[in-house]
């Protein structure tokens, strides 16, 4: 069914649960560009969550959990941003029956989503989880074509990963057991489900690389399986340190009419970023056919963060059912990560000798 895109009211308030890079530099940025309504914020560190509203004009700064939903209007809308082993505890402290979007992954593994959709269910939460690709401006761009039929049928997806990231900036990777895949290509996997529905299976090798030996691992290769006649494949790279020139991040999506080629550049030079682009082309008759080029207006970050809020918000108005990205949904992108590793962990079929 294609995606609701409308705006919700932007009257709901939003609560702000942990102020940190992500929120100042994404989730704020986008909420002001769309006018939405945030009135609260706490952290554990209090001038972090002052800070923050200082820097965006909240009115509300709080110095526990508590404070804030003591003073939280009925009909408010959570942002959780905290890191993920804080999720639980704050997912459990909320009241029955709130909306909530919570900053991806869903947990740390399969094991750990199931126990976030359960305590949603449990608590009646309206809940989505913040996998904010599917609606970066060029993948809804991206969407309208398809929407409109001019793209055929979709049967092959490639995602292209060749950068250098600059994984120190986060420290809590070197003690986690999963990194590539769960905190990165967890996108792309969300992108290619979003776009393909649920795939069949999943082969995947993630692998380590020798000047980062204190991460887990920080290339993948992961095919997702929708059968003889569909290509799905994410290749990422995050280690090459050879300068700019050679880096690119793409997504390419062909379908039986038309294709399309968006080059993403997040990722580039990293954090200075670089410009995206858009191109796609159609098959006409026969005419032959010439790639265009779309001018998009946004990008990844923050604009993408504008679509996750509006899904959670248009469901808790009532506009919609539930959010295009609910945890119901969402389980199944974390189903796919932990196919991924296990895939990884049992490896391919050896040659004959
Ligand atoms: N969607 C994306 O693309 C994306 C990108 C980056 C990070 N993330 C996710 O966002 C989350 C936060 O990442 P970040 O980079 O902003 O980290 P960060 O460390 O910069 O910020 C986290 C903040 O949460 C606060 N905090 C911790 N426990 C808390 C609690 N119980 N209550 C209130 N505040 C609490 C910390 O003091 C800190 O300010 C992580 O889960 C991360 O995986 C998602």
């Amino acid at each position: 069914m294609p995606l609701n895109t409308q705006s919700p009211t932007g009257r709901l308030p939003i609560y702000i649960i942990g102020a940190g890079s992500i929120v100042n530099d994404a989730h704020l940025p986008a909420y002001k560009i769309a006018g939405f309504n945030v009135q609260g914020v706490v952290d554990i560190v209090y001038d972090k969550a002052k800070a923050t509203a200082d820097k965006f004009n909240i009115p509300g700064v709080f110095t526990t959990l508590e404070e804030l939903l003591a003073k939280a209007a009925p009909n408010a809308v959570f942002d959780v941003a905290v890191p993920g082993l804080e999720t639980m505890a704050v997912l459990k402290k909320l009241p029955q029956g709130s909306a909530v979007l919570v900053q991806k992954p869903m947990g740390e593994n399969y094991e750990e989503a199931t126990e976030i959709l359960q305590l949603t269910r449990h608590k009646k939460l309206t809940a989505a989880i913040n996998f904010q690709l599917r609606y970066a401006p060029y993948i809804l761009a991206t969407k309208d074509l398809i929407d409109k039929g001019v793209m055929g049928e979709l049967n092959d997806i490639e995602i292209n990963v060749n950068v250098y990231t600059p994984w120190h900036l986060w420290d809590f990777l070197y003690s986690s057991p999963r990194v590539e895949i769960l905190y990165h290509s967890i996108h792309y996997i969300d992108l290619i489900r979003n776009l393909l529905g649920n795939p069949r299976s999943v082969y995947a090798k993630t692998t380590r690389h020798p000047s980062m030996p204190g991460l887990a691992s920080v290339r993948s290769n992961i095919i997702m399986d929708y059968g003889d006649m569909i290509r799905a494949n994410i290749l990422t790279n995050h280690c090459h340190n050879y300068g700019t020139p050679k880096q690119q991040s793409y997504i390419k999506i062909e379908g039986s009419k038309g294709a399309i080629k968006i080059n993403f550049g997040a990722l580039i030079d990293y954090p200075r970023g670089a410009a995206d682009s858009f191109e796609y082309i159609l098959l006409e008759g026969d005419k032959v056919p010439k790639w265009k080029k779309m001018k998009i207006e946004g990008s990844w970050f923050p604009h993408a963060f504008i679509g996750s809020m509006s899904q959670l918000m248009l469901a808790a108005e009532g506009t919609i059912d539930r959010p295009d990205n609910s945890v119901e949904d969402c389980i199944h992108t974390m189903a796919c990560v932990e196919a991924a590793y296990r895939s990884s962990e049992e490896g391919g079929v050896k040659p004959c000798q």
